[in-house]
């Protein structure tokens, strides 16, 4: 079978149809996505990182009750008046620049949230015959150098194969994650040999864990069509990406940066701890809080 051109990745697809259980009752209204981390909701992090990366088609995944990010990425006639003819250039700007005029943004509902495969599977009709990147929001990557997209796909046109990004997680934890089996792993990538979801402490194949940054062909989509329910009775990447396996290399690769499960309440607080640390304005005050509550 021919493998596609990995070169110029443009498509970037966010599932955001899951029912973030994790954070009811606030999810009960607010989709997950939309929860802040200091001033920004989780979805803008990960749109910007995608926007580094080059991409210019952004297709989210979206359930019928989640018009809250597709308003959030729509123009917003009367807030942009209000702030312009108030003078206030500087919020004009951050509200303009929620997508850059290059962006186009394309919503496709998921009609039953079947399963992250499944989500992945709707972006089908818009992604087409071409590879293509998948950004899970609730995980949020930091990193001082390039983003955490950006440093997948430059593998990936290196080596021209799919990427997931992983990373290394305590044995007791592989029931939470995807895990690969990459015996030939060197510091930072290597070929996949195995991926399974969830798999318990003493079975899973190793220890390196899938993290939600993918670059994938478009021969996924054909896998995806004939998974059947796994894990948790979903349709499942995961399975997915193990029938892509069987037809053409897949590499796994750590990434430079720190990851935050933002789909957890405490993984939630603490990315807003250290971007607050972080942050050129709050820094200081927040140094001086934590120092505070803490009794130093
Ligand atoms: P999660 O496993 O975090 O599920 O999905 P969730 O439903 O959002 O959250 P909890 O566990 O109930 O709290 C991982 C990613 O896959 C998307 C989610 O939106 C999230 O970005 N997803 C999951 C879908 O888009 N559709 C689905 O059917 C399932």
């Amino acid at each position: 079978m021919h493998r596609e051109d990995f070169g110029r990745v443009r498509k970037a697809v966010f599932p955001v149809a899951g029912l973030g259980t994790r954070f009811l009752p606030a999810t009960k209204t607010v989709p997950k996505e939309m929860l802040p981390v200091v001033d920004r909701p989780l979805i803008q992090y990960a749109v910007d990182e995608a926007i580094a990366a080059g991409c210019d088609t952004l297709v989210f995944i979206t359930n019928r009750y989640k018009h809250a990010v597709a308003d959030y990425f729509d123009k917003a006639y009367e807030l942009e008046q209000r702030l312009e003819k108030g003078g206030k250039d500087d919020l004009l700007e951050l509200v303009r620049n929620v997508l850059p005029s290059h962006v186009r943004a394309v919503f496709v509902t998921q009609p039953e949230a079947l399963g992250l495969g499944h989500a992945v599977l709707c972006a089908r009709p818009v992604v087409g015959d071409e590879p293509f990147a998948v950004l899970l929001p609730d995980d949020l990557i930091w990193s001082q150098g390039p983003g955490a997209l950006a440093q997948r796909l430059e593998l990936a046109r290196a080596r021209s194969a799919g990427v997931v990004a992983v990373q290394e997680v305590p044995r007791e934890q592989t029931g939470s994650y995807g895990i690969v089996a990459a015996p030939h792993f060197t510091d930072r990538s290597g070929r996949i040999e195995a991926i399974v979801e969830k798999p318990r402490p003493e079975t899973a194949p190793s220890t390196l864990a899938v993290v939600g940054r993918y670059v994938l062909p478009a021969r996924i989509f054909d896998c995806l069509e004939r998974v059947t329910p796994g894990s948790g009775g979903e349709i499942q990447l995961t399975d997915g990406i193990a029938a892509l396996l069987a037809e053409q290399p897949v590499l796994a690769c750590r990434f430079e940066g720190r990851r935050f499960d933002c789909g957890s309440r405490i993984g939630l607080v603490e990315a807003t701890i250290q971007f607050a640390l972080e942050h050129e304005d709050l820094a200081e005050d927040a140094r001086r809080y934590m120092r505070a509550a803490l009794g130093d």
